[in-house]
């Protein structure tokens, strides 16, 4: 095979980001909105590996590691080392010293807690692997998706990759304990809306770190308080009722703001899809801006709430749970 295509879907984090980085529950879903990644051997049977995204971002990484930008300056590197980092572990693996090129095309919004970092390893793992065997192990393609995330963040819960690889609703607690499928009664009308403000998942992490480390008590009762609405969560995603989980969302919304990772376009955001019916509003993800998620009622009034968000002036967009997960 000279050839290789995978695709991994963004993410949602429903309940219980951050408090899942300590071991606690988190529930997330994959959602229908695509990485897809074509990658290639060379054939000049040079060693280099060069990476191209639509994003705005390419180079190329020679024989010893040494990188060169051509498009999207120093940010580029930081975006395109893990996933240089994962093409090498799997040459390694394979004893290959052969030089590769991979295209990008993302559908995803990068740094707004959607999970295009996993979805982008995710799929550039699977990819790269499919070169060299035609039956993905999907275990092993999230394991190393996860080691080049610590590449973007050290202590990540791995959480994104587990379900951009494995797709659907989850309930992930950490890797020891591995996911659990949710399988629900109902569809959820999800709406995503974006602050528009990229954010550094390593460093809100960090500053959650902070807050804990200084605040244990309070760190301890938060996390318990998050837990305990995963856990209703779980049971009302199940038999499908939807005001139930915005309720939830609401309330996990609130210990969020209360670790500092709120920002004050999410919470414009927030007060703009309750005003406009959702039945609950929430940050996705690390903060800082990024995304909110809103939950409506029905088809109909989360196209409501995604118009007023973009009458404000926001962009946002409709999201259905993907089931699929990485496609090779
Ligand atoms: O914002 P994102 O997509 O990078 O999500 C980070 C989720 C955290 O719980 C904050 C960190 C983690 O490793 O799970």
């Amino acid at each position: 095979m000279t050839q290789g295509k995978a695709s991994a879907p963004a993410k949602i984090i429903l309940f219980g980001e951050h408090f899942v980085v300590y071991g606690n529950p988190a529930i997330l879903a994959s959602i229908d909105k695509r990485i897809f990644v074509r990658a290639c051997i060379r054939s000049d049977k040079e060693d280099r590996i060069s990476i191209r995204s639509d994003i705005g971002m390419a180079g190329q990484y020679d024989g010893n590691g040494e990188f060169m930008i051509s498009k999207g300056g120093v940010e580029s590197k930081a975006t395109l080392d893990p996933l240089y980092s994962a093409i090498k572990r799997i040459l390694l693996a394979r004893n290959s010293r052969t030089g590769i090129e991979i295209g990008i095309s993302s559908r995803v919004p990068p740094g707004v807690g959607l999970g295009s970092s996993a979805a982008s390893c995710v799929a550039t793992v699977a990819a790269v692997d499919s070169l060299f065997q035609k039956k993905p192990n999907k275990h092993k393609i999230c394991e190393l998706a996860i080691e080049s995330e610590k590449l973007i963040h050290k202590t990540t819960s791995g959480a994104d990759c587990y379900v951009s690889t494995f797709g659907g609703l989850i309930k992930y607690q950490c890797k020891s304990k591995g996911f659990k499928k949710l399988e629900t009664k109902r569809s959820f009308p999800l709406v995503v809306a974006n602050t528009g403000i990229k954010h550094s998942t390593g460093d809100l992490v960090a500053g959650v770190r902070k807050f804990k480390d200084r605040n244990h008590v309070l760190f301890n009762n938060l996390a318990k308080q998050a837990s305990d609405i995963c856990f209703q969560a779980s049971i009302a995603l199940k038999s499908g009722k939807r005001y139930r989980v915005g309720q939830l969302m609401n309330e996990n919304h609130t210990i969020l703001q209360q670790i500092g990772v709120s920002h004050h376009k999410a919470e414009d955001l927030i007060e703009i899809c309750r005003n406009s019916g959702a039945v609950g509003a929430k940050i996705t993800g690390a903060g800082g801006g990024g995304s909110v998620i809103a939950l409506a009622g029905t088809r109909e009034d989360r196209t409501v709430v995604a118009s007023r968000i973009q009458a404000a002036g926001y962009d946002s967009f409709e999201v259905e749970i993907d089931q699929k997960g990485l496609i090779v």
